[in-house]
């Protein structure tokens, strides 16, 4: 096996790197003609259910691409099922709930977990990448706002309509939902580092949705908890979200190590809002896979040469891969980003 790679965890910790580290939301996906194959006969959660497949699609991704980092092959959705919620992954769609968690009795109903009985599969999906990986393997799960629009909503949604609704008009509901959820998080996260993950992400992909006053009032209590809980494991935090330009100076106030900025706000505007306590991670348009690739260096560069103003930071697209991507494509744009940052670096 390759000497172990530590980059990625170096600038989560804003320590010095030779090069900047890179890996990429939804790296194992339709775009690989390999993963396309294993989905014709197993659906995704077929395949975490599965350690040893699991294992191997997840780590393939990283010989492919030659990134820094593994993320888990999962879904944000795995551990609210034994929380009591049956749902289903459709294709091109997303999670799908057969009864939508509306009232305080369904609330009520939820159960906590405990990640070894509850789900073997996932903590034995990490014991073997553990043992078969040359960078560090990112643990994951969604955060409480983006987690409870899809139980609440019970399907992929524009306008959160059903889940603000919840929010604004039995706040004490959705405080239960958000702190159950939150109670999740952390046991989750910290079975998954104790299993082996060397950094954790917390994706709150949808909670752009909400203004900042709402997030201060109905969302930060629980994230301000999860983060302060999670001080004492051994493994950089990362928190994401799409279109959270404007929760920056909310999020500040938070105990995470890294965070990540999808592409509508630039890595010095990100900076400039969160101060220099935290690394940064992104956040190139996953749409400009689509573009020449000499527009698609211009924008790496320009990225690239913001990111290493200051120290931390890591190289992501802005969301996930899409599945019309190239993933030749993808594997040049690593080798671009190792070598262009090398050379910065090294006359710094
Ligand atoms: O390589 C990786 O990124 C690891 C795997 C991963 C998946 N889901 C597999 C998956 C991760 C980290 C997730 C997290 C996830 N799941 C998030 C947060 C990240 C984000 O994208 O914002 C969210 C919001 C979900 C919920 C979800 N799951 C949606 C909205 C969809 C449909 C999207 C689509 O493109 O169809 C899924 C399905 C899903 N999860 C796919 C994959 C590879 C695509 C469909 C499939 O392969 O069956």
């Amino acid at each position: 096996m390759q000497p172990f790679n530590d980059t990625f965890i170096k600038a989560c910790l804003k320590q010095k790197v030779d090069h900047v580290p890179v890996w990429y939301m939804r790296q194992v996906g339709r775009y690989q003609p390999e993963y396309r194959k294993i989905k014709e006969t197993n659906s995704l959660l077929d395949i975490v259910h599965q350690p040893e497949l699991c294992a191997e699609i997840t780590k393939l991704a990283v010989d492919q691409l030659n990134v820094d980092a593994s993320i888990l092959f999962s879904d944000i959705m795995v551990p609210l099922g034994p929380m009591g919620v049956k749902y289903d992954i459709v294709e091109n769609r997303g999670p799908v709930l057969e009864k939508p968690f509306r009232t305080a009795a369904d609330i009520n109903s939820l159960r906590p977990i405990e990640p070894e009985q509850d789900l073997p599969y996932v903590i034995e999906t990490i014991k073997i990448l553990k043992q078969n990986l040359h960078v560090p393997l990112i643990g994951f799960t969604g955060a409480p706002f983006t987690l409870a629009s899809y139980m609440i909503e019970g399907a992929p949604s524009r306008d959160y309509l059903r889940t603000k609704e919840m929010m604004y008009s039995a706040p004490t509901v959705w405080h239960t939902l958000m702190e159950k959820l939150g109670d999740m998080i952390i046991t989750y996260l910290k079975a998954q580092v104790s299993a082996g993950a060397s950094a954790v992400q917390i994706f709150d992909s949808w909670v752009g949705a909400l203004a900042p006053q709402d997030y201060r009032q109905y969302v930060y209590p629980t994230m301000k908890r999860i983060f302060s809980e999670l001080a004492e494991i051994d493994a950089p935090k990362i928190y994401f979200g799409v279109g959270s330009g404007e929760l920056l100076p909310i999020w500040k106030e938070l105990d995470t190590n890294v965070i990540g900025l999808d592409w509508r706000v630039s890595i010095q505007a990100g900076r400039e809002r969160i101060g220099n306590r935290f690394a940064v991670q992104g956040n190139l348009d996953p749409t400009l896979l689509l573009a020449p690739w000499s527009v698609l260096e211009r924008r790496a560069k320009e990225i690239i040469d913001m990111g290493i103003e200051q120290p931390g930071f890591i190289f992501n697209l802005g969301h996930g891969v899409f599945p019309e991507v190239d993933g030749a494509k993808l594997k040049d744009l690593t080798t671009f980003i190792h070598e262009y940052s090398a050379s910065q670096l090294s006359q710094k």
